[in-house]
């Protein structure tokens, strides 16, 4: 695909692809200010679990710009940076490990500015290498070789590179394996009928859009032979925290006898929570509920409920893909093999 979620500019800026606007108008923004970063990840300008990594480190970086590089003011942005939104882990932890990486780096200002931007540079450059091989592995899994269901955004937009289980659906439509994707419009934002179904388009790969409220019936008609989502968190134990519905669907599956796998790359695993009991879920305002953009169609008066994510139980997860191979039950032990490797 041609678009860029995000990049960095040699004026030392970031230009990010404002998400809000798809798939009507592609606007580019420019971000020079923490302020701004956190603007535009609070407003889901940019998202999708690896793209916030990638966005938290530019954020950084461009603080390192703004404010200073001493280790009082970085930490200062960090915390700014990572009270955006808590629930996909990618953000913390690569905000985190740019802070490592400027900590290594010597003392003087610019040295510590070059460090920031080569750490964030390079993680976008990863983000593509990563994606293909996690497209690679989850591609020959069973259930692919019909139709597959799937929830939210998982491809390039939301990591910058391919995409997590939307690069495994287009790695193995490439092959020939795949039918047809049925994808779920995600109220209330819209994710999968405004981005996935764009980039569907784009991809040329057969595509079905259905209601949140259709899945389970679909489902049950026998018309999906795997279900497949991407995750925000995944915690020791296996259980993994992804967009509102994903648990939903996948004890809708579990019913059926119908695979329902999880794509994510290691980055996403957080092996210092130990159940998804734990794992921070994220609220968010009454507008998205009761109307979307500009537009309301409920009366102001009365309360709303709206989790961003929900948190789906390991028990229910047949496999977890991820870039560096295939994870099966039981995954508390695969996950801290995994995780203890450095490749
Ligand atoms: O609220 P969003 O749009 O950031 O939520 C995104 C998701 O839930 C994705 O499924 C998840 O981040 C995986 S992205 C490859």
């Amino acid at each position: 695909m041609s678009f860029t979620p995000i990049r960095i500019l040699p004026d030392k800026s970031v230009e990010i692809l404002d998400q809000t606007l798809l798939p009507q108008v592609e606007r580019h923004l420019s971000l020079r200010s923490v302020a701004q970063v956190t603007e535009a990840i609070r407003s889901l300008r940019v998202r999708g679990a690896p793209l916030l990594g990638l966005t938290g480190a530019c954020g950084l970086a461009i603080a390192g710009e703004e404010r200073g590089t001493d280790a009082e003011t970085l930490k200062q942005a960090a915390a700014e940076l990572k009270a955006t939104r808590p629930t996909a882990v990618d953000l913390g932890a690569m905000i985190d490990e740019s802070l490592e990486a400027v900590g290594a780096a010597s003392k003087t200002r610019t040295a510590r500015k070059t460090a920031l931007w080569k750490f964030a540079q390079q993680a976008l450059t990863r983000q593509r290498e990563r994606d293909m091989a996690l497209a690679n592995h989850g591609s020959s899994l069973p259930g692919l070789e019909g139709a597959v269901l799937t929830h939210c955004n998982t491809g390039g937009l939301a990591t910058g590179g391919v995409g997590t289980a939307l690069a495994v659906l287009a790695e193995t439509w490439r092959i020939g394996r795949l039918q047809r994707c049925y994808v779920t419009e995600t109220r209330p934002l819209l994710q999968g009928a405004r981005l996935t179904m764009w980039e569907l388009e784009a991809l040329g790969i057969s595509a079905t859009l259905l209601p949140d409220t259709a899945a389970a019936s679909l489902i049950a008609s026998g018309r999906v032979n795997a279900v497949m989502t991407g995750a925000d968190r995944i915690v020791a134990n296996g259980d993994g925290a992804n967009k509102i519905g994903t648990y939903g669907l996948a004890v809708v599956a579990a019913r059926h006898g119908v695979p329902f796998y999880l794509a994510a790359p290691t980055s996403t695993f957080d092996t210092t929570t130990p159940s998804g009991k734990a794992i921070p879920i994220e609220f968010r305002g009454d507008e998205e509920v009761g109307g979307f953009g500009e537009e309301r169609w409920s009366p102001k008066s009365g309360s709303t409920y709206n989790p961003a994510f929900d948190v789906t139980p390991a028990e229910l997860i047949t496999r977890i893909i991820t870039e560096r191979g295939v994870l099966q039950p039981p995954y508390e032990p695969a996950i801290a093999a995994l995780t203890a490797s450095n490749g």
